[in-house]
């Protein structure tokens, strides 16, 4: 399966770090509809409900059903495969979820009929109450076991069901992801909206980079850009815009997927923006699928490398210091190009003699595709 879906990352929106478990119909159509309208031509396709759409208590026959924030859910499918997209939904193997709703376990083969009854084309499954029914001190077979389960529970179904495996790093994932049948994997525990959570996860990627691959990528969670909260409360991410594009070019250059975390109906023109620059989407989409190499780790910036597809390399010059800073890019780290390209910007940089340099803003980016 690995080698027919998913080839490049998921590109879409999750309902969590907007909504937590205040997610309902109208907020998912919603998504659905800014996305046709405003994303999809840029690639953007799936449309991911997170935890809290689940009943508390399964139907006398053992069936999953959703509970009354939706109350159709294979309509509200066939509304998003109407407008052209993808539909992703969310279980654990526990037998709740982490927002204490129902899970999957010890029902993985009716849940998975019942998804593809629906029209799911993506499960997102989450560790959470799992460590409930699993050995106290897992081993590695016992991390994959959960998920082996229900790959092999999704492949009985005739749909192609793309499989998120969430758990929060533990025994790199990475190193196992692939052969277990995750298309994505989390590498690491909860994302938030302040610049210290996100760089932390999005400069700490090193040991996952190699695992990158088509049809299985490392997933370093959510973006938190526009509107965020999490249920009680949307506010503006507190990612300054500079932090922003440093969110979104770190992602793309680790290839991993795109899932925008916020109130779409709120989506505002930056983030827009952000969203819909064809050049920096095309780095986290190359078909090589390949990650990103850290080439210059330095006090308070950081070099990191793409190679792409077609020989050329998407480079990030990352500024971690809170003042301007120059960041040199020697040929050592580039290597031999001819041509430099401003992809935020989408401009060519007349190329000097020497090696280029950047005046790079506070927690910011430069991202270059040279040739
Ligand atoms: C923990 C996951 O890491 C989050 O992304 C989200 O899915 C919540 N669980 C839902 O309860």
């Amino acid at each position: 399966i690995g080698n027919k879906i998913g080839l490049t990352p998921a590109l879409g929106w999750n309902s969590w770090n907007a909504f937590g478990l205040s997610v309902d119909d109208g907020r998912v159509r919603t998504a659905a509809k800014t996305m046709i309208e405003k994303l999809a031509s840029y690639g953007w396709n799936y449309v991911n409900i997170d935890d809290g759409w689940e009943i508390d208590k399964r139907l006398p026959n053992g069936e999953i059903a959703a509970n009354s924030k939706f109350p159709d859910m294979k309509g509200l499918t066939t509304y998003v495969h109407s407008l052209g997209l993808k539909m992703g939904i969310y279980s654990s193997p526990g037998p709740t979820t982490c927002g204490g709703y129902l899970g999957s376990w010890q029902h993985e083969d009716q849940d998975a009929k019942t998804y593809g009854d629906w029209g799911i084309d993506y499960l997102k499954y989450d560790w959470c109450s799992y460590s409930e029914v699993s050995p106290k001190e897992p081993k590695l077979d016992d991390l994959k076991k959960p998920y082996q389960v229900i790959r092999a529970s999704l492949d009985k179904v005739n749909r192609d069901i793309m499989l998120s495996f969430c758990q929060y790093g533990w025994g790199k994932v990475w190193e196992w992801g692939a052969e277990t049948g995750g298309n994505s994997w989390r590498t690491t525990g909860d994302i938030q909206d302040t610049w210290r959570s996100m760089s932390e996860i999005g400069f700490n990627q090193v040991a996952a980079v190699p695992f990158a691959q088509p049809g299985h990528f490392n997933d370093p969670d959510m973006l938190v850009v526009g509107k965020v909260g999490w249920g009680p409360s949307l506010h503006n991410t507190h990612l300054s815009a500079d932090e922003q594009y440093t969110h979104i070019s770190l992602w793309s250059l680790q290839a991993v997927p795109l899932l925008i975390g916020c109130d779409m109906g709120a989506l505002d023109k930056f983030t827009l923006n952000l969203l819909t620059n064809s050049e920096v989407l095309a780095i986290d989409q190359d078909a090589l699928g390949k990650a990103a190499k850290q080439a210059v780790k330095g006090d308070n910036y950081q070099i990191w490398v793409k190679e792409m597809k077609d020989g050329s390399r998407a480079i990030g010059l990352f500024n971690l210091s809170d003042k301007y800073q120059t960041i040199t890019l020697n040929s050592e780290t580039a290597g031999a190009y001819k041509t430099i390209r401003n992809v935020w910007k989408q401009e060519n940089i007349t190329k000097g003699a020497g090696d280029f340099k950047a005046s790079v803003a506070p927690h910011g980016v430069t991202l270059v595709r040279v040739k």
